[in-house]
């Protein structure tokens, strides 16, 4: 596990774009996880200006996003499918055919987190997955539980996470109480792991992932055990780390 302690969101966003960056380079064709959620924005902000500036070639990339809200068209604001678009695909030389989402208008639950498993495997796994942080410690939407769930499944958001992302939709009750997500077993396979945090909201649970007991009540830990995990943090959310 490396830690990267950045100055600031600004400076975290660069160092993490760098890494994919760095990914793309090596292997044009690579795979790559994706997140949403704001902690990433950032990030792709820098990989849409280096595409620009000709410092990126996304035409070989193959990318499979984390997760989707089970029930919210691709057209909806709050679909991390939009999200996707807005930030990154519709900026970058990407495929749209290279790009993946777990269809959450698939009523059938099973037939559509099949299907996304098998994806992922049919591409090789992800190379580099890029991940952030619930509050909560969760990654994708896979949240606190008894057990890691293995694979793509469809999961019942809990209450603290509804709470956390209402403020994209126009109330609680607007926000979806399912969701579609990698299973921490799909996580992971990822060859690296490349997780971000920024803020002092995200201290506790940064120091907890990470130097805590490794347990399903906290997703995130499981990621102590993974063999190439990089994590890049602004001095806020890592505050609470031990000296
Ligand atoms: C959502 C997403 C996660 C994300 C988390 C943190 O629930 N499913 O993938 O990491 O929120 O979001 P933020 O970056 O806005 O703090």
């Amino acid at each position: 596990m490396r830690i990267i302690v950045t100055k600031d969101y600004e400076d975290m966003s660069k160092k993490a774009a760098a890494i994919i960056a760095a990914q793309v380079a090596e292997k044009p064709d690579c795979v790559l996880g994706l997140a949403t959620g704001s902690t990433p924005i950032g990030t792709y902000k820098n990989l849409v200006e280096w595409y620009e500036n000709g410092s990126l070639d996304f035409s070989q990339v193959r990318t499979v996003n984390l997760d989707e809200y089970r029930g919210l068209p691709r057209d909806n604001d709050q679909s991390y499918y939009y999200f996707m678009h807005d930030n990154l695909f519709n900026h970058v030389n990407i495929d749209e055919a290279n790009t993946n989402v777990p269809d959450g208008t698939n009523p059938d639950a099973d037939a559509e987190c099949a299907r996304y498993e098998a994806l992922i495997a049919s591409y090789g796994g992800q190379d580099l997955q890029l991940l952030g942080l619930g509050h909560n410690g969760h990654i994708g939407f896979n949240e606190p539980a008894q057990e890691f769930d293995k694979t793509t499944h469809c999961v019942d958001l809990q209450e603290s996470t509804i709470e956390a992302n209402k403020r994209f939709f126009a109330s609680a009750d607007d926000v979806p109480k399912q969701a579609y997500t990698m299973g921490i077993g799909t996580i992971m396979k990822a060859k690296k792991i490349l997780v971000v945090a920024n803020g002092e909201g995200k201290a506790d649970i940064v120091a907890k992932a990470f130097f805590g007991p490794v347990t399903p009540e906290v997703p995130a830990s499981i990621l102590q055990f993974h063999p190439n995990v990089t994590i890049v943090v602004d001095e806020a959310a890592a505050s609470k780390l031990p000296r």
